[in-house]
């Protein structure tokens, strides 16, 4: 999609669509109240009669309005004015304003929200989220269906602006938001393919394909010889029970000084997580093909930021396998040695996200980092914890922390801070070997981040468990490409 700020008055604009904003039991106001006076109080008689409604995100369209050269109007409510507009409401009303110009013919819309305030953010974030969210609203996944997709019509949205200050730092917010909302769509398509579509293999095309024509970018993915000379032996004791080889990919992008520590971005890639011999059971087994959300999330980040040609260092580790039963699975009660050298007694191999991703943050070593973040959709214990709102966060370092927190909150991608305390390590205690692989039934999603931290103590390391956010469930089942949002607003706060 195309975005563009104008400052030309928005009721002379030739438009297919007019989106402009309307209160609760207010009085109309900006724009809206020009509109309504143009065509002889109309909106101000539908709002009476109860017809329009202003609570937050409700939408009415209207045609034929005199006064403004529109095709038609969409009225967008943000509930009470005399009320903060929050963050997270504005959002919601963003987003039914999509669904409700997506619903129309319309192949262009202009958006008028220059007078609406927002507690806590600014012009440029709320051009940010709108192009975000629309960009977003035009996502379909439908290469898998023979019958062609219903096209969508909207192609440009103009972003309304009274003052000609604001058009370079509008423009380069609705630059970033829409690049966000590509990046997300690269994540959700990876989740929404299927395990036999996309394997480690396909994972590693995907980053080699991205890096093709892209000078700052290049990628490399490890084959199993290559691993097995790396001593990563708990990587490859996830994928010995598949045919399809694992792979460690590497997508280097290098936007900053030559000289700058990257930031690493670890995926947890488990294109299809069966359990293996601790095998699941099958009720809802299909949804472990988003096993490699955290892996697509880090793919979409990286997409996302070479669309914004960001100044800065990053590198993406995926760690991709598929995790299945067979006569060469791994067996609970195995013990493995680790590329850190620790050895590990895998008591449960359905615990397999910890272990590629062990040798893959080991790996993230030798890229001396300035901090490392690692993504997976690590425990089911963490969407009991925190439902499907929040992702889980641990870091051995409260500054890091406390900027992906902050990250969440300005991208409408929360997680939420949990405890890394020593008293949960012991949980982890092996009679065979120097760790045990699970720890125990309670504070899963916790002693899986202890397992991690065994591993990290060479950098600053934050880790979020996204099995509670990375996918929807029921009826609107597929990839919701978070925390694309979070991680490419974290790298934007450090780009400048
Ligand atoms: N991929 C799962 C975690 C998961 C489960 C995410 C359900 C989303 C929904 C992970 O590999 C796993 O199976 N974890 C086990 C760990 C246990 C064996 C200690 C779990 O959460 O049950
Ligand atoms: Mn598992
Ligand atoms: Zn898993």
């Amino acid at each position: 999609m195309e975005f563009q700020a104008k400052t030309s008055s928005p009721l002379t604009q030739r438009t297919a669509c007019l989106v402009l904003p309307i209160y609760d039991n207010s009085k109309l106001s900006g724009v809206t109240a020009e509109l309504n006076d143009a065509c002889d109080g109309m909106i101000a008689k539908l709002v009476k009669q109860g017809d329009i409604k202003g609570s937050v995100g409700a939408t009415r369209t209207l045609h034929g309005l005199t006064g403004c050269k529109a095709d038609r109007v969409i009225l967008l409510g943000l509930g009470k004015q005399n009320e903060a507009l929050t963050a997270e409401k504005f959002d919601k009303a963003i987003k039914k304003a999509a669904a409700a110009i997506k619903a129309t013919p319309a192949k262009d819309a202009t958006v008028c929200l220059d007078d609406v305030t927002v507690a806590d953010r600014d012009d440029a974030w709320k051009a940010h989220q709108t192009a975000k969210h629309f960009t977003d609203a035009t996502y379909q996944f439908t290469q898998l269906k023979s019958k062609k997709a219903p096209v969508i019509n909207l192609k440009k949205l103009h972003y309304a602006i009274a003052d000609k200050k604001l058009q370079k730092a509008v423009s380069a917010a609705l630059t970033r938001g829409n690049a966000t909302a590509i990046g997300m769509a690269l994540c959700k398509d990876l989740g929404n393919l299927p395990g036999n579509v996309c394997t480690p293999t396909y994972l590693a095309d995907e980053a080699k394909k991205m890096a093709r024509g892209n000078t700052k970018l290049t990628a490399k993915a490890l084959n199993e010889k290559q691993m097995r000379d790396l001593k990563m032996g708990s990587l490859l004791s996830v994928s010995a029970g598949s045919e399809q080889e694992a792979r460690l990919i590497v997508l280097d992008y290098k936007g900053g000084k030559k000289s700058d520590k990257p930031i690493v971005l670890v995926g947890k890639g488990i294109t299809f997580d069966t359990g293996g011999i601790s095998l699941k059971p099958g009720a809802g087994m299909d949804e472990m093909k988003f096993d490699m959300c955290g892996a697509a999330s880090v793919l979409g980040t990286m997409k996302a930021i070479t669309e914004m040609n960001l100044p800065l260092n990053v590198v993406a580790v995926v760690a991709a396998a598929e995790n299945m039963p067979g006569s060469r699975a791994t067996k609970p009660g195995d013990i493995v040695t680790s590329m850190s050298g620790q050895t590990i007694e895998i008591l449960n191999t359905d615990a397999e996200g910890r272990l590629v991703l062990c040798d893959a943050l080991t790996y993230a070593e030798r890229f001396k980092p300035k901090a490392v973040v690692d993504v997976a959709t690590l425990t089911g214990a963490c969407v009991v914890a925190l439902g499907k709102h929040a992702s889980g966060l641990y870091s051995n370092n409260d500054d890091l922390a406390e900027q992906l927190l902050q990250a969440g909150q300005r991208a409408g991608d929360k997680a939420w801070h949990m405890p890394l305390w020593d008293e949960y390590q012991q949980q982890l205690d092996s009679n065979f070997a120097d760790i045990a692989n699970i720890g125990g039934p309670g504070g899963g999603s916790i002693t899986a981040a202890c397992f991690l931290s065994r591993f990290t103590k060479a950098y600053d390391w934050a880790h979020l468990d996204i099995a509670g956010t990375a996918w929807n469930s029921g009826a609107a089942k597929g990839a919701t490409g978070r925390p694309v949002s979070l991680l490419v607003e974290f790298l934007q706060q450090h780009a400048s």
